[in-house]
């Protein structure tokens, strides 16, 4: 959620059990701003927190000028020092989905993990060594492809390809907003939609640059609920729990946030 509106829109989800305390609220707040001058972020977002054994890690994501390609992902263990954290590889996390149990809450602390190899005549052991900031980065990342999700309209694709927000975005309607082919995926496309399909499917090509998640293959994995009325939507996350997305409808207010353990809930086959 973007971080100047954290007072306004962590309330919204709030009755999913997701909180900061009132000093970590303020603080953030301070800080964030001070991030964002330093980085020369055109836009912060609070990403949320990922809960440590002795710590725990606050995420912010910093875009500058494209919101989807742009995006630098930062920790802090205390609200108030940041520090960025190098791009997410598939490499990395690939090595990281090796690593099971809680965080520990120290970006320094080393897994040792098992990596099998098969060859054709043996199966061989390589100890894998995977540092818990590298977790740290590749958890972020996974959960971004798999769970972050914006409202259809919300972002536009200018001619150059860039992606920018949506600035007269009035937000999906109540029934609009009820339907899960309503929220894109905020992530690079896996299968990209050919033109006629588009055509066909009554989608616009400067809107369906992203996969909704009607076509997800994952989308039992996604609870959609009215609550206050119809004044407020909440998407959750079955697969990251702890991803909460929210929108009211009719108006420009969504955004989501992540607090918990940062472990998938079920180990579905690895998708990119
Ligand atoms: C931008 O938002 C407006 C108002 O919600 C909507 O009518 C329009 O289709 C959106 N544009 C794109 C390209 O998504």
């Amino acid at each position: 959620m973007q971080a100047e509106y954290l007072h306004q829109y962590l309330p919204l989800v709030a009755s999913t059990g997701l909180v900061l305390s009132p000093e970590q609220r303020a603080t953030l707040q301070v800080s964030l701003e001070i991030v964002k001058k330093n980085y020369k972020f055109s836009r912060v977002y609070f990403w949320g927190k990922i809960l440590g054994l002795t710590a725990d890690y606050f995420i912010v994501i910093g875009v500058e000028t494209d919101e989807l390609r742009g995006r630098k992902s930062l920790y802090s263990l205390n609200c108030m020092d940041w520090k960025l954290l190098p791009p997410a590889t598939d490499e990395m996390i690939e090595r990281s989905m090796r690593v099971k149990g809680r965080f520990m809450g120290d970006p320094s602390h080393e897994y040792d993990t098992i990596a099998v190899k098969k060859s054709d005549e043996e199966m061989a052991s390589l100890e894998l060594k995977v540092k818990e900031e590298e977790r740290l980065t590749a958890t972020i990342e996974q959960i971004n492809r798999e769970a972050a999700i914006v409202p259809r309209g919300a972002f536009i694709k200018t001619p150059l390809e860039q992606i920018h927000k949506n600035r007269s975005f009035g937000g999906l309607s109540v029934t609009e907003a009820g339907k899960l082919q309503s929220y894109l995926h905020f992530t690079e496309p896996v299968i990209l939609k050919k033109k006629s399909q588009l055509v066909q499917a009554n989608l616009e090509d400067s809107i369906d640059f992203l996969n909704s998640l009607e076509d997800d293959e994952l989308k039992v994995f996604w609870s959609l609920q009215y609550e206050r009325g119809s004044k407020l939507v909440i998407l959750q996350s079955l697969l990251w729990l702890g991803f909460n997305f929210f929108h009211v409808p009719e108006t420009s207010q969504y955004g989501s946030i992540y607090m918990g353990l940062g472990e998938r809930n079920i180990d579905f086959p690895f998708m990119i």
